[in-house]
């Protein structure tokens, strides 16, 4: 039998960064990552469980992985990740050909489980599991996990049910990780965390802040990112270490869900319409060319227009760089699953539309002011539809196409010379 392996990863980049850290443990044994399903004999799953959409494409999956068993019985199909720790009496039931489930707190025993084909430990620890070797997806741009899980319990998530309760990494193995990165001479390093904002180191007690200074006055890299951060847990303080460390891009996820004070607290965020307002307008006297992000959710349960229009208005308030807009979805488990879901299927979709629509039009505006401006990007990668163009990302997260083949995994500066609304044209300047 080959001993090469393949993994399919959805959802969040908590689930990118294990990935890598399974593709690391295999490789540690002997293993080959392959980027094709027909020259492996290993498939790893790694999967989102947040909405049903993220969670049913595990199942249509896994109909595809079904074939490469019924060819070759001695592979081996393994599910990871967020579903597999939610659901799996269910995957068991509807996929009896998978191999091994693992528990979202179990990959790091992946060898074991492996070796001996019993099931994992589905328990969630609360302790950090300390995973050192990775196969990471790229040689200049990293990610580096710094706490795990959520005790929010937002009553529409679930992933305080698939990744536990808050566990921060210690500070010394954060650092040792991002010395490692340095030597390797990474550009970019993403901290990662459900909550970063609630991160506290397990041995000193110090919190994000204090994690956020030390990481941009150590790291070798030039452009240090976070994500996600939770408007109620988020101190000033974070937004004046941004203001003083150069390192850090003037970039903030900071999701608000939605803007009625009666859905926010039907959904269990902890912070009014007004607060999350006036912390954004905190931040940006702070940080004054922050590029902000967020997440929102259209079509909670009993969300009425006049609801979904101060959820219009934050948007037209803030004037995000870039939303992530999804409609509710019930989930098995949370408190919202038990409201009716009673917004019509069709009252939702358009209501998303509208918002989509009214972002687009605010990032075309924005994006157009930048037009003879020179912006610095890290160069990522050639365009895929186009191979004469390079893809490069601001700072603040905006995708610009650059003409003409330039080396990746390099900052430019670009001149911009046209815009759309979900990116920018540039080329490097005489
Ligand atoms: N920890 C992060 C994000 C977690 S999940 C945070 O709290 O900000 C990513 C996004 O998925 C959430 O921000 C939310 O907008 C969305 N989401 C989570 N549960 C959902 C559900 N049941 N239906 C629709 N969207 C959901
Ligand atoms: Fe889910 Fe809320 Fe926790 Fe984010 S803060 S992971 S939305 S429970
Ligand atoms: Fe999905 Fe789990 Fe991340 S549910 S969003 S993969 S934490």
């Amino acid at each position: 039998m080959n001993s090469r392996f393949f993994i399919k990863t959805y959802g969040c980049q908590m689930n990118v960064n294990d990935s890598e850290k399974m593709a690391g443990l295999l490789e540690s044994r002997g293993w080959t990552q392959v980027y094709a399903e027909r020259s492996a004999s290993l498939f790893i799953v790694n999967t989102c469980a947040v909405r049903e959409k993220a969670q049913e494409k595990l199942f249509s999956y896994l109909g595809r992985l079904k074939r490469y068993k019924e060819l070759d019985p001695a592979c081996t199909i393994v599910v990871a990740g967020c579903v597999s720790q939610l659901l799996k009496e269910e995957i068991r039931r509807r996929a009896p050909f998978v191999d091994l489930l693992l528990g979202t707190n179990a990959y790091p025993r992946l060898l074991e489980y492996l070796d001996q084909r019993e099931e994992s430990d589905f328990r969630l620890s609360r302790h950090w599991n300390e995973v050192t070797s990775l196969h990471r997806r790229s040689s200049f741009s990293a990610f580096l996990s710094i706490m795990e899980g959520c005790d929010n319990f937002c009553s529409y998530c679930v992933v305080p049910f698939t990744r536990g309760r808050e566990k921060s990494r210690p500070l010394s193995l954060i650092l040792r990780e991002l010395d490692e990165l340095s030597a390797q001479g990474y550009k970019e390093v993403v901290l990662l965390g459900q909550n970063v904002d609630a991160y506290l180191d397990p041995e000193k007690g110090g919190g994000f802040a204090d994690l956020l200074e030390v990481v941009a006055q150590r790291s070798g890299a030039s452009w240090i990112r976070f994500l996600t951060s939770h408007p109620s847990k988020f101190s000033l303080r974070i937004a004046e270490v941004m203001a003083r460390n150069d390192k850090i891009c003037r970039a903030l996820h900071l999701p608000f869900q939605a803007g009625s004070d009666r859905i926010l607290s039907l959904m269990n965020r902890g912070y009014s319409k007004a607060e999350y307002l006036s912390l954004v307008k905190a931040i940006k006297e702070r940080v004054p060319d922050i590029a902000m992000a967020a997440d929102i959710i259209v079509g909670f349960p009993t969300e009425r227009e006049e609801d979904f229009l101060e959820t219009m208005e934050i948007v037209e308030e803030v004037r995000f760089e870039n939303i992530f807009s999804f409609l509710y979805s019930p989930r098995p488990g949370t408190k919202s699953s038990k409201m009716e879901d009673d917004v019509p299927p069709s009252v939702k979709g358009e209501r998303l539309i509208r918002l989509q629509e009214r972002q687009k039009e605010i990032q075309l505006e924005e994006n157009l002011k930048r037009i003879g401006s020179v912006q610095r990007v890290l160069l990522e990668e050639r365009n895929r539809k186009d191979p004469s163009q390079t893809v490069g990302r601001t700072a603040g997260g905006r995708v610009v196409n650059i003409l003409g083949p330039c080396e990746t995994g390099q900052f430019a500066d670009i001149l911009i010379d046209g815009a759309g609304p979900h990116n920018l044209k540039g080329r490097i300047p005489l």
